[in-house]
C-alpha cells in the first residue's frame, strides 16, 4: 500500500491547480445511462473513484473512454440491470445507478451500500422517494430491487437534505408521467450541474439552485457534451495549505462563488484573500484567530472540508469549536492529528480544538478521503517527517494531489510498499 512522506514546515507560495470536481462527475456519469449514444465530458481528472463507476457502468453495458481530462460514455447498449457488491461496497455513489436504470429499464438491483469510514449512511430517503414516484421496492439478500412500469410524478417532501436522494430522484422522474416537485430538495453545486445536464439532454427541470425542483416528465432524453465544474472540496483543501503559509498561495481554475462559506472562516481566521472569477488568491497571517464552525447542507459550510479547517484551527492563538451536524460521527481524524501532538478533544459531534504552537511529525494513517487531505496538510506543517499511510483513501478524489502541492513549493513524496 502506497504511503506519502512529507517534509514538514516547508515554504509555500505560487499557484496551484484545481481539477474538474469528483462529485458532480459521478453522478453526471449515472445520468448519462439515460440517453442512449455517446456523451461527451471534459474536465474529468484522474481519480479511483471515477474508475469505480467507469467500471460499474461498464457492467451495466455502457462503454466508456477516457482520455487525458475527456471522458465518453456511450450509453446505446445499456441493458443489465445489476450493481455488485463489489463495486458498490467500494463506492457508495454507485447508489447513483438506481434511479436511471430504473427510469430507463423498469427494473434495478442494486447492492445494498454499507456503512463507511465517516458513519451510517443510510438510504431511506433515496428509496422513499421512488416509491413516492410509483416504483415497487424489496430488499432482499444484500440488494435493493425497484421495478416500475411507468413511473408517476409525485410531491415529494425530503425530511432532510440529502444531495444523493435529491440526484437519484431527479435522474428517476425525468420519465415520469406528470410533474413531480422535490421539496426541501438539496442545492449543492453538484446537484445543480446533475440539472445542467440533464435539461441539456432534454429534461424539464425548473427551480435549479433553490429547494424547491419541479420536473415534467419527458419521454426521451438525447447524449449532450459538457465540461465539469471545479471540484470546490479540492480547492477548499488547497486554500488551508495557503493559510498556514504567510506567502500568497493562488487557487486557480475555481469557482469562489461555491466557497463563500469557506472564504467567510478564512477571513474570521486572518487570511488575506482576493478573488477573481476563476481564482483566490489567500495569504495566512502570522497569527492565526480562533474560530468556530458548524458543518451544514450548501449553502452552509461543507462537511467534505471540515477535517482540513480542524487543522487551521489546531494552529489558532485560541480555542475554536468545530460542530459535524451532517455526519456526526465524521471525526477519524482527530486521533491521528493528536498523534501529530494537536491539542484536540471530542465530545459527541462537538470538537474543541485548543491550538498549539507546532505539530511534531509522526507515522499516522489515512482512514477516509477527507480526513487523509487534513493529514497531509498537517504533515505539510509539522517539524520533521510525517508518514501518511493508506493513501488510497486520498487517491479514490485528488488527482496527483502530491504533484500539486509539490508545485507550491511542499515536499512529499509516494513510497510504494
Ligand atoms: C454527498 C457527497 C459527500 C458529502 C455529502 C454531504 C458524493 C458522492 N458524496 O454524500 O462527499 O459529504 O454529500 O455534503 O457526492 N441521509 C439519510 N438518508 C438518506 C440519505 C442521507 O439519513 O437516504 C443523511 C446522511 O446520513 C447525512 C445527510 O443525510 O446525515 C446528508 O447526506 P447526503 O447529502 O445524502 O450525502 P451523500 O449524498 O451520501
Amino acid at each position: 500500500m502506497d504511503s506519502f512522506k512529507i517534509e514538514g514546515t516547508r515554504k509555500l507560495s505560487g499557484t496551484i491547480y484545481v481539477s474538474g470536481a469528483k462529485n458532480a462527475i459521478l453522478p453526471v456519469m449515472a445520468a448519462c445511462l439515460l440517453a442512449p449514444g455517446k456523451s461527451i465530458l471534459r474536465n474529468v481528472p484522474n481519480l479511483i473513484d471515477l474508475k469505480t463507476m467507469s467500471h460499474l457502468l461498464r457492467v451495466l453495458g455502457a462503454r466508456i473512454e477516457h482520455n487525458g481530462s475527456t471522458m465518453s460514455i456511450d450509453a446505446k447498449d445499456v441493458c443489465f440491470i445489476e450493481a455488485p457488491y463489489e463495486l458498490v461496497s467500494k463506492m457508495r455513489a454507485s447508489i447513483y445507478v438506481l434511479g436511471p436504470l430504473l427510469a430507463r429499464l423498469k427494473e434495478a438491483r442494486v447492492s445494498f451500500p454499507g456503512g463507511c469510514a465517516i458513519g451510517t449512511r443510510p438510504v431511506d430517503l433515496h428509496l422513499k422517494a421512488l416509491e413516492a414516484l410509483g416504483a415497487e421496492i424489496t430488499i432482499e439478500h444484500g440488494y435493493i430491487h425497484a421495478k416500475a412500469q411507468q413511473l408517476k410524478g409525485a410531491d415529494i417532501y425530503f425530511e432532510k437534505s440529502s444531495v444523493g436522494a435529491t440526484i437519484n430522484t431527479l435522474m428517476a422522474a425525468v420519465f415520469a408521467k406528470g410533474t413531480t416537485r422535490l421539496l426541501n430538495a438539496a442545492m449543492e453545486p453538484e446537484v445543480d450541474s446533475t440539472i445542467d445536464l440533464l435539461n441539456k439532454m432534454g429534461a424539464k427541470i425548473s427551480g435549479q439552485a433553490t429547494t424547491t425542483l419541479t420536473i415534467e416528465g419527458v419521454d426521451d432524453l438525447f447524449p449532450v457534451e459538457m465540461t465539469m465544474i471545479p471540484d470546490r472540496i479540492e480547492a477548499g483543501t488547497f486554500l488551508i495549505a495557503g493559510a498556514l503559509s504567510t506567502d500568497p498561495v493562488t487557487v486557480k481554475n475555481c469557482l469562489p462563488e461555491h466557497l463563500t462559506s469557506a472564504l467567510d472562516k478564512l477571513r474570521e481566521a486572518g487570511c488575506e484573500l482576493e478573488t477573481g472569477e476563476d481564482f483566490i488568491t489567500v495569504a495566512g497571517p502570522k497569527i492565526i484567530k480562533p474560530f468556530n464552525l458548524r458543518t451544514l447542507p450548501y449553502p452552509g459550510f461543507p462537511t467534505d472540508l471540515q477535517a482540513q479547517f480542524m487543522v487551521l484551527a489546531a494552529f489558532a492563538d485560541g480555542v475554536s469549536f468545530i460542530e459535524d451536524t451532517i455526519f456526526p460521527d465524521r471525526f477519524m481524524h482527530v486521533a491521528e492529528l493528536n498523534r501529530l501532538q494537536a491539542d484536540i478533544r471530542l465530545e459527541r459531534n462537538l470538537a474543541t480544538v485548543k491550538g498549539v504552537k507546532a505539530f511534531s511529525g509522526a507515522e499516522v494513517m489515512a482512514t477516509d478521503l477527507r480526513a487523509s487531505a487534513a493529514l497531509v496538510l498537517a504533515g505539510m506543517v509539522a517539524d520533521g517527517i510525517t508518514t501518511v499511510s493508506r493513501i488510497y483513501h486520498i487517491d479514490r478524489g485528488y488527482d496527483r494531489i502530491e504533484e500539486k502541492l509539490n508545485s507550491i513549493g511542499a515536499k512529499i513524496t509516494r513510497e510504494n510498499g
